[in-house]
């Protein structure tokens, strides 16, 4: 299938490493043009060598930024879209929270995760969407996570601000359908990256227990009795915010192996 993405402007936030990285790789791979920002520098010069060696694309970019940081934003979209005349496709990934129980955490840590996981999403939506709106394809996945349905043990940050991250996808969904303009996000859940490794590592110290009982653990409330892989996370977000599914918005893709297991 043809996915409509050849010569499309694609932002990928959060680009330096796991489900951000996988996923601009494979717009990539698709034929778009994309920009990569990250705070990463090094990173993200890495994967851009890395990507053209496997596609040969030099319709690439990479924007060192920090997405806490309004003015860091707006240089972001204004250098990206400069570059490559527009945007077509927004992609809002940004880091994690810190893990933690209610009582464990300062209202520091609350503001930066808020920063962090809500704020960043909403800057950049604000700031690319006049260019959004020129585009006939226009487009934006935000990244939230499985814990927006189901709370996941010791991260209440998680558990309560990426569900602030669906109330805002689905309800920009409704604002901005009329037009044409399509806002979906994807919930990964457990998906092998380094921020997975480095929560089940830490898991593992405190449960006196080693990483692969902790991925074995994890595994098991799948239904298919394994994690996912960047590599397929990246071609279920560029599907999903791809023109090739002109009638998809407001949807909560959930990428789980079947960890969620209500009806709806
Ligand atoms: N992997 C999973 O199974 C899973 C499950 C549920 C939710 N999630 C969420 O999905 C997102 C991606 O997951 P991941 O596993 O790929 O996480 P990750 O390996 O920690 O990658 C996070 C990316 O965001 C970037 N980033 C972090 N803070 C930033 C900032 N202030 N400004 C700009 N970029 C920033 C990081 O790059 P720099 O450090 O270079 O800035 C990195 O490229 C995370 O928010 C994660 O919590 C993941």
């Amino acid at each position: 299938m043809d996915l409509g993405l050849k010569d499309r402007v694609v932002l990928v936030a959060g680009a330096s490493r796991g489900l951000g990285a996988a996923t601009a790789r494979q717009f990539a791979r698709e034929g778009a043009k994309v920009v990569m920002a990250a705070r990463n520098r090094e990173a993200l010069v890495r994967l851009q060598e890395d990507i053209y060696r496997e596609t040969g694309s030099q319709s690439m970019m990479v924007l060192p930024t920090d997405l806490t940081q309004g003015d860091q934003v707006e240089t972001l979209i204004h250098h990206a879209t400069a570059r490559f005349g527009g945007l077509d496709i927004l992609v809002t990934n940004c880091g994690g929270p810190a893990t933690g129980h209610f009582v464990d955490l300062s209202m520091a840590q609350w503001q930066h995760a808020a920063d962090t996981v809500l704020f960043s999403v909403v800057r950049l939506i604000q700031t690319a969407l006049p260019h959004l709106r020129k585009s006939p394809v226009a487009s934006i996945l935000t990244f939230s996570s499985n814990s927006a349905r189901q709370p996941v043990e010791n991260m209440m940050l998680a558990n309560s601000l990426r569900l602030a991250v669906v109330g805002l996808t689905k309800t920009l969904a409704l604002e901005l359908g009329g037009e044409g303009i399509r806002v979906n996000s994807i919930l990964p859940a457990w998906t092998q990256t380094e921020r997975v490794t480095e929560i089940l590592t830490a898991r593992a110290a405190k449960k006196g227990s080693t990483l692969a009982d902790e991925i074995a653990h994890q595994a098991e409330e799948t239904s298919l009795g394994r994690l996912g892989t960047p590599e397929e996370f990246a071609r279920a977000a560029v599907f999903l915010a791809s023109p090739a599914v002109p009638f998809m918005t407001g949807v909560m893709l959930g990428f789980d192996g079947g960890i969620y297991k209500a009806t709806l």
